[in-house]
């Protein structure tokens, strides 16, 4: 029923059930208490017509009813056993597969997630590992309980006429092959749904977190059209697997009728003759029609597998994408550095343009390197490389004469404190926000590092204080509130490198000042880049290198630059006009 292909996904979906045989296995067991009940049932057909209603051996009657009930409570009590353990099996299973591919995912490197939009991330960690979960418990169930009750009952039948169950059952084969047909379109419009219910979340994801510009220039009709097309988009395919899982359960029907119909046909020649009592062909008949639930379950089986399979490609395509930038085998650990850093004709692209061209800078312990420019310039590239988060296409970054790229991230990134362009905060306290980065840091050494950073003042003022919760991204501060807070995080990471990227561009020229002041404390003995278009920000560095199309094309201190008379000098005027 599976392509190869198919089954080595099912497999694979399949193995993350594997810790948990124990109960799988309890549940197995349960099954086939289930099975035997319902051939137990149609077995008990047979006397009770032939002995009760046709002899009228009443003794027996006494007997039915407590059999009926005792059946039932032993399927029932079967039933619940198997499927409370499998279907916790498989969510089980469920849990560890979306763990690892978050675990798997957030250690994948940056290029993934500009190639990757956040929502058809979350739809597929979300949606699709919902999608599988049927897969392991509602098939695993299913599966064995209904393949268990089928031979069960085609067991029976065969033992009472082989040649009448031969005739129910030739119409199996007919039966089952509509189906697989059925199944393949269902997992083809399947998988185009969960795609497009991605595309659902994206809209959902980009619309929250855009609500301001959404509100500030009125879109809200056109987001909301947006959004009533993509949910249409998905509407379609899913409805097309309606189109095709409605159909199954009907050919499924008509096929039984044919088997009824045969053994009907057949079975009562039989009994004319007194070849076979009426009671057998009852009790035949009552296993073929107890044989059509298991066989319609069977095939919806079939329809969720190809289903799991569509959204289980989707998981694995995340699952199989290795980090672009990963540890080499023999990398070093550095520790604390002393925060010489050199790059050394680094040329870089993200895609084909060069964004950085033969740039090259050495900076030591205790200097401040700033860097000037157009936007587009290549600035926040630079603080991305020497993070790591892409490798140069040519030459090398060096840290206190390491490669970065032998050195192991997490030592590499422990080295440095970055605030970059665009603040960030967790939708959590301001105390959690600035320890984000030193989780081990008391409550003293956090509000510290909020003075130096200019933040304990408005901090003190909020009701809540640090306890405030900051809302998504930090929603609840002002513009330069959320930079003190990020400044803070930096400044409390006590790292020998720092990397400001317009970490104070929101602030006013005051408290700018007083953070510069403490900032310049903290700079003392790091080594510290600093990217500003504010010039006031960088006059004092004691490089400033100005950049224009991913080249350095002027290099010196304000005073050097200001005499060359070029861009510096052209930026400079600019600001400080009159
Ligand atoms: N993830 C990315 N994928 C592809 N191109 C990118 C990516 N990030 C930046 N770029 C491109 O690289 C160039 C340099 O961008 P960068 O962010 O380094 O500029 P910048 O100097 O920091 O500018 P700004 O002053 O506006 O912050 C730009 O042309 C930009 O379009
Ligand atoms: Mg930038």
């Amino acid at each position: 029923m599976l392509t190869s292909k198919q089954k080595n996904i099912y497999l694979r979906i399949v193995r993350y059930a594997a810790p948990y045989k124990g109960i799988i296995a309890l549940s197995m067991l349960a099954s086939m208490g289930v099975a035997a009940s319902d051939a137990v049932l149609a077995y008990l057909v047979k006397p009770f017509v032939d002995d009760l209603i046709i002899a009228g051996n009443l003794g027996l009657a006494k007997l039915i009813p407590f059999l009926v009930v005792g059946i039932a409570a032993f399927k029932g009590v079967s039933r619940y056993i198997q499927e409370y353990n499998i279907r916790t099996a498989g969510q089980h299973a469920i849990q560890d597969i979306r763990n690892e591919v978050f675990g798997h995912t957030i250690n994948l490197s940056a290029r993934f997630f500009t190639n990757n939009s956040s929502g058809s991330l979350i739809s597929r960690i979300l949606n699709d590992v919902n999608v599988m979960q049927a897969a392991l418990s509602d098939v695993l169930v299913t599966l064995l309980r209904e393949t268990l009750t089928m031979f069960a009952l085609t067991g029976y039948a065969f033992y009472v006429d082989w040649k009448m169950a031969l005739m129910a059952f030739v119409v199996i084969p007919a039966a089952v092959w509509p189906a697989v047909a059925i199944g393949k379109k269902i997992k083809k419009f399947s998988r185009r749904g969960q795609d497009a219910m991605g595309n659902v979340t994206s809209v959902l994801e980009q619309s929250f977190s855009g609500i301001k510009v959404i509100k500030a220039f009125a879109t809200e009709d056109q987001e909301t059209q947006k959004f009533i097309r993509e949910n249409a988009g998905f509407f379609t395919f899913i409805r097309k697997t309606f189109r095709y899982s409605a159909a199954s359960a009907p050919v499924m029907e008509i096929m039984t009728s044919f088997g009824v119909a045969a053994v009907l046909w057949y079975g009562l020649d039989r009994v004319a003759v007194d070849a076979m009592t009426k009671g057998e062909l009852f009790s035949i008949l009552a296993a073929i029609l107890l044989m059509y639930t298991p066989l319609k379950r069977l095939t919806k089986v079939n329809n969720t597998i190809q289903k799991a399979i569509g959204a289980a490609e989707r998981v694995f395509e995340v699952l199989d994408n290795q980090a672009e930038i990963v540890d080499a085998t023999d990398a070093t650990d550095l520790s604390r550095c002393q925060g010489y850093v050199k790059f050394e004709n680094v040329d870089f692209a993200y895609d084909d343009d060069l964004v950085l061209r033969d740039f090259s800078v050495v900076a030591k312990p205790g200097e401040v390197v700033a860097l000037v420019g157009p936007s587009g310039a290549g600035k926040s590239t630079f603080v991305g490389l020497l993070n790591r988060f892409y490798d140069p296409q040519q030459g090398k970054i060096l840290i206190d004469g390491y490669d970065i790229r032998n050195l192991t991230q997490s030592s590499l990134h422990d080295n440095l404190a970055l605030v970059d362009q665009e603040t960030f905060l967790f939708n959590d306290t301001l105390m959690n926000n600035i320890r984000y980065g030193r989780p081990d840091a008391d409550t003293s050494m956090v509000e510290a590092a909020a003075r130096q950073a200019y933040a304990d003042e408005f901090i003190s003022q909020l009701p809540d204080g640090y306890d405030t919760l900051v809302g998504d991204r930090g929603v609840r501060l002002s513009g330069g509130q959320r930079q003190r807070i990020c400044i803070a995080r930096a400044i409390l990471r006590d790292a020998p490198i720092l990397l400001l990227d317009e970490a104070t561009s929101a602030l006013d020229t005051e408290s700018e000042a007083m953070v510069q002041r403490a900032l310049g404390n903290l700079m003392a003995n790091r080594t510290t880049f600093v990217i500003a278009h504010r010039l006031s920000t960088i006059m004092h560095a004691n490089r400033i290198l100005v950049l224009d199309q991913g080249e350095i094309v002027e290099s010196g201190n304000h005073q050097e630059l200001l005499d060359q008379d070029g861009l510096y000098k052209r930026l400079y005027d600019t600001q400080f006009e009159g």
